[in-house]
């Protein structure tokens, strides 16, 4: 049985209890984070807790655990549940207050922390082989998507849509232009060689494994753009490919139903997603 954490205690899955009064239940007032492990260490751990406090910020609710206390948290759990290779999934409410109202309360109401693991392959992932393929699907999300809030509704029914319609996943166009996927970063290398990523604004969510991935792209000379793509620049370009914890680097080989490329993984996202792992590998704690 799963040791989970609840709110100062490390219990079994089926005796944690949370209150129907939870502003996370009713309001999806509630930010999250997933972090991945590897040879039961976490991967970008920095990353993550930097994020987590700007969601926090952003929804003006308390940070009540230090960086410190967290990786305890999350080591234990690890350590628990003897992860080796999956996820963690944490995530922070506003808390209850008691009763049903669209007001926040004031900060008497304590944040309801909570933490899990999931065992996953995350390393040798068979889709890394093949690529993903996606379809295109409006972006009607709300105007916040960079705030890492669990209001994750919309991804989730453009998600069955995408399975619905055959394919992997669906990416989001807002405005003619591509914001992201419904749960990862998406990036193409253009039909010129240079890796086009969304810009970080409030129309996506700032991946942490993006930055990783912007950051290996450097090191390894290919040359890269922040700014909006269309459709017509994804269908016509060499690569596409998705970053998130839960993938990494993960190659799209068809978008709509048409072959990116050669509609195989492309040289550019098979180094990349390489060099993630290696970094990966160097870097968890
Ligand atoms: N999703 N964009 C969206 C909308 C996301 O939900 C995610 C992550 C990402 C990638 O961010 P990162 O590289 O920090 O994981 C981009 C996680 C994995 C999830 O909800 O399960």
């Amino acid at each position: 049985m799963r040791i989970i954490y609840l709110d100062g205690q490390f219990i079994p899955e089926n005796e944690a209890s949370i209150s129907v009064f939870d502003r996370g239940y009713l309001f999806a007032d509630s930010v999250y984070e997933v972090v991945s492990v590897i040879g039961g260490k976490l991967v970008d751990y920095a990353g993550h807790m930097g994020r987590l406090e700007r969601s926090l910020s952003e929804m003006s609710i308390a940070r009540i655990l230090t960086e410190a206390q967290w990786l305890e948290i999350l080591r234990t759990l690890i350590a628990r549940n003897d992860l080796n290779e999956g996820l963690i999934y944490l995530q922070v409410s506003r808390g209850n207050p008691g009763d049903r109202s669209f007001y926040w309360p004031g900060a008497d109401t304590r944040p309801t922390i909570l933490a899990f693991t999931q065992m996953m392959a995350l390393l040798d992932n068979p889709a890394s082989m093949a690529g993903l393929s996606v379809v295109t699907l409006p972006d009607l999300r709300w105007g916040r998507a960079d705030i890492k809030t669990t209001q994750l509704l919309y991804a989730s029914m453009m998600k069955m849509e995408a399975k619905a319609a055959g394919a992997d996943d669906a990416w989001l166009v807002r405005d003619d232009r591509i914001t992201e996927g419904t749960s990862q970063n998406a990036h193409i290398v253009n039909a010129d060689g240079v890796l086009v990523s969304h810009q970080l604004d409030r129309k996506i969510l700032h991946g942490i494994t993006r930055a990783a991935m912007l950051s290996l792209a450097g090191g390894l000379n290919i040359s890269f753009e922040e700014r909006p793509f269309s459709l017509a620049e994804a269908k016509a370009a060499r690569e596409a490919f998705v970053t998130s914890a839960s993938t990494f680097v993960m190659p799209v080989t068809r978008i709509n139903g048409a072959a990116i490329g050669d509609g195989t993984p492309g040289p550019v996202a098979t180094a990349l997603r390489q060099a993630y792992i290696d970094w990966a590998w160097d870097n968890a704690i």
